[in-house]
């Protein structure tokens, strides 16, 4: 097989690049190890920056979300026996964020490339990326007993943390980053109806907690858990006891609960590989870096990461700008970086960590304190949480 770009994965980042890509009249086929089933099956985060929205938008994704995604003005942070919001819109110069799940972007990404009718590789094993050094990479996988050899110009890895992409460069062509978080997060799924209209993210001497939705009937609630913990040992009675001890009293009288339709542990970890790509070889998305889930930047940043690349790609066929191709990484990383840094932040002063002592919990509440009584630093929290401009390509 012959195409322009080979994708490997397709998550939110493979199938939002092939999307574009495929608008743009640049041909790409996607070759993914699991079968659409699955790939819905798991449950992400749901806060898209504008940025997101607006690329979705461009590639003609839009319409459920428009219908049913919560635009939200602003959230809310509780620490010390206070409740505090920050108002996003207000401080942002009319910025907010769109409460719509990973699931349900990938959803409408995948009917959109069956609508045109172009080509994803579901179960397709020992996915492999050749010659990216060279000008005429290619991708072999095995299907159905068979080995198939796709040629091509490009190789998008777009295949996650634990893909193959990141791991077939040489190690002493890579720097890793890494930062592995003491905790994780418990989340719970359930059909009741939000606690409050908008997220509430809590410090407690207890451990962090999280309140958040899908939808005006289904939410997502998390609470900070040890590392070693195990979701066998968590009840849906226990969580909620354990949810309603870290939320300010008035907000825990208001919760409804109900059974769990999904329930999981997510560990929480920094990571960042530099350079982004190798060869004709581009990572995007989880396969180049990950970020702990407060704040909500995973999935947005894996968006930023496909505009970069889905811009410079079009001025590559469209006016043989070949040079823009080697800037591809530190352009990423410069908005990676800042990401990473605002995630790492909102983790290490809304979390009880094992060493955590009296000194440094009076460090973090004088840090939260001082956050939302200045317009300055609210400021700051708001506009990383609508999320920073896309930086330019030149
Ligand atoms: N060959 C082919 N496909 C693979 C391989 C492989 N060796 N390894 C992994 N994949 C597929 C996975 O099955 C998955 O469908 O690549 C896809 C990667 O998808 P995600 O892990 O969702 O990563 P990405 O598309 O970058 O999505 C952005 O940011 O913080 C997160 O929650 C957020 O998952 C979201 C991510
Ligand atoms: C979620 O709804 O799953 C969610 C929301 C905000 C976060 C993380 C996860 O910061």
């Amino acid at each position: 097989m012959k195409t322009q770009v080979a994708i490997i994965g397709s998550g939110p980042s493979g199938l939002l690049l092939g999307q574009l890509l495929h608008r743009a009249g640049i041909a790409n086929i996607i070759i993914e190890r699991k079968d659409p089933d699955y790939i819905l099956s798991r449950i992400r985060a749901g806060v898209l920056e504008q940025g997101m929205v607006d690329l979705l938008r461009e590639a003609g994704v839009s319409e459920r979300m428009d219908a049913n995604g919560l635009v939200h003005d602003g959230f809310e942070l509780a620490f010390d026996g206070r409740s505090e919001r920050i108002d996003l819109k207000a401080l942002t110069g009319g910025k907010t964020v769109m409460v719509y799940g990973q699931t349900e972007v990938t959803r409408d990404l995948m009917e959109a490339r069956e609508a045109v009718g172009a080509l994803t590789v579901y179960n397709a094993e020992n996915v492999q990326p050749h010659d990216m050094k060279s000008d005429s990479p290619y991708v072999t996988f095995d299907y159905n007993g068979e080995t198939v050899r796709v040629d091509c110009d490009y190789i998008a890895g777009c295949d996650g943390f634990h893909g193959v992409s990141r791991q077939s460069i040489p190690a002493e062509s890579l720097s890793i980053f890494e930062r592995v978080y003491p905790f994780g997060w418990l989340g719970i799924l359930a059909d009741t109806p939000p606690v409050n209209h908008e997220l509430i993210y809590a410090n407690h001497e207890r451990g962090f907690a999280l309140c958040s939705m899908r939808s005006p009937t289904r939410t997502r609630y998390y609470v900070q858990v040890g590392a070693e913990e195990k979701v066998e040992d968590w009840s849906d009675e226990r969580f909620w006891e354990e949810l309603k001890l870290r939320l300010p009293p008035h907000v825990a009288a208001q919760l409804i609960t109900g059974p769990s339709i999904e329930k999981s542990i997510a560990p929480l970890r920094s990571f960042v590989v530099e350079p982004m790509q190798y060869g004709r070889m581009f990572l995007l998305g989880d396969a180049a870096h990950i970020v702990p889930p407060t704040g909500a930047k995973g999935l947005n940043l894996a968006a930023s990461d496909v505009s970069t690349l889905y811009r410079i790609l079009l001025k590559v066929y469209g006016e043989g700008r070949t040079d823009l191709l080697e800037k591809y990484s530190q352009i990423c990383l410069r908005r990676v970086w800042k990401a990473e840094r605002f995630s790492w932040w909102m983790t290490s002063i809304l979390h009880r960590f094992p060493d955590t002592d009296g000194f440094s919990q009076r460090i973090q509440q004088t840090e939260l304190d001082y956050f939302v009584s200045t317009e300055a630093a609210r400021r700051t929290i708001a506009e990383n949480y609508v999320g920073l401009p896309y930086e330019a390509i030149e």
